[in-house]
């Protein structure tokens, strides 16, 4: 499917695993996670030029773009080039901000190989680094020209990975007229039976979204639904929370402050929290004492430093609402309380 964000086009191609090198232009230049690299062998083996990365939330940082920066350099890498993102979230963001800033933009390519990555980070444009203990501070919007989906690497996937995506498709069904809350009420548990129709659909309805409002001026703020709770769970944890799991929690904070100040209803309250809650553990969604504790203690600076300084809530039976940041000792009782 083709799509015009902005001034960018960009072109969602699913694939397999062995037609994708193909489809790549020759002399491209490949940053690959080092996680995924190991797992397939076809992209050790590229006929061009490739730079393993580690790609933790931790290392999504200046000093990784620079090093990144240096190795374009090093090949000559001109406006020309094609610069292919492999991996995560981690590696999408932080590669396709790389290529949005060396020399003024080089052409991007991304293979997410995460659920979380083809439904969300390597879908829009979003692209960024986390600086000065702030996540995704610093970015672009810069879609890549093509993002080549291939499901058969969901395969692979630990079982932590498919739940971190999870929570992203969790996300879209409960934004208004999204057709996957349908589908997921109907699937129940049985939800991964319709694995491939679900990442079609969010992709579509990301895409679509992201065509109205590149640069989040307006529609595109719901995206971030239950992502200022999550970005405070994240930072607090320096990252040992990972931000699937802090946006399955975060959308349950978020409905669970929509309530207190009367946006939603009961019933929309029970039926949000009945969704996430029966597709996870229940210690998935519970904060552990340390990060509780850590909360409290560093929890306010993340939270003022936030640029999303909005809280995107839920509102009424199916709508969402951007609200205006509320005090901090509110959002850290709201974070912090069992539920
Ligand atoms: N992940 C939020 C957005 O792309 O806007």
């Amino acid at each position: 499917m083709k799509y015009q964000l902005g001034e960018y086009n960009t072109e969602v191609i699913e694939t397999i695993l062995d037609q994708v090198v193909k489809q790549v232009p020759t002399n491209s230049f490949w940053v690959i996670d080092n996680k995924v690299a190991s797992l397939y062998p076809i992209f050790n083996n590229l006929p061009d030029t490739k730079l393993l990365v580690n790609a933790e939330e931790t290392n999504k940082n200046l000093k990784m773009a620079e090093e990144i920066f240096n190795w374009l350099k090093y090949n000559k890498v001109n406006r020309q080039s094609t610069i292919v993102a492999v991996g995560g979230g981690i590696t999408t963001d932080l590669t396709g901000w790389v290529a949005s800033n060396y020399m003024r933009g080089c052409n991007l390519m991304h293979i997410p190989t995460t659920l979380i990555g083809m439904i969300d980070a390597a879908i829009g444009g979003k692209t960024a680094i986390n600086f000065n203990q702030t996540k995704n501070l610093v970015g672009s919007f810069y879609p890549a020209g093509k993002v080549f989906i291939i499901p058969g690497v969901l395969q692979t996937l630990q079982e932590k990975e498919i739940q971190a995506g999870l929570a992203e498709l969790l996300k879209m069904a409960l934004l208004p007229e999204s057709r996957i809350l349908k589908l997921l009420i109907e699937l129940k548990s049985e939800w991964k039976t319709e694995f491939h129709t679900l990442i079609n659909m969010s992709i579509e309805q990301k895409m679509l979204i992201c065509q109205r409002d590149l640069r989040d001026t307006g529609e595109r703020r719901s995206l971030n639904l239950g992502h200022t709770f999550a970005h405070v769970i994240e930072s607090a944890s320096n990252y040992q929370i990972e931000h699937g799991r802090a946006v399955a929690i975060g959308i349950i904070k978020a409905a669970r402050l929509s309530y207190e100040l009367k946006l939603i209803a009961r019933e929309r309250y029970d039926f949000i929290i009945k969704l996430i809650r029966s597709h996870y553990p229940a210690n998935y969604l519970q904060l552990e004492m340390w990060i509780i504790n850590a909360i409290s203690n560093k929890g306010k600076e993340f939270y003022e430093n936030d640029k999303k300084s909005k809280l995107i809530l839920f509102s009424g039976e199916n709508d969402i609402a951007v609200f205006d940041t509320i005090e901090w000792n509110k959002f850290k009782n709201i974070i912090i309380e069992v539920s």
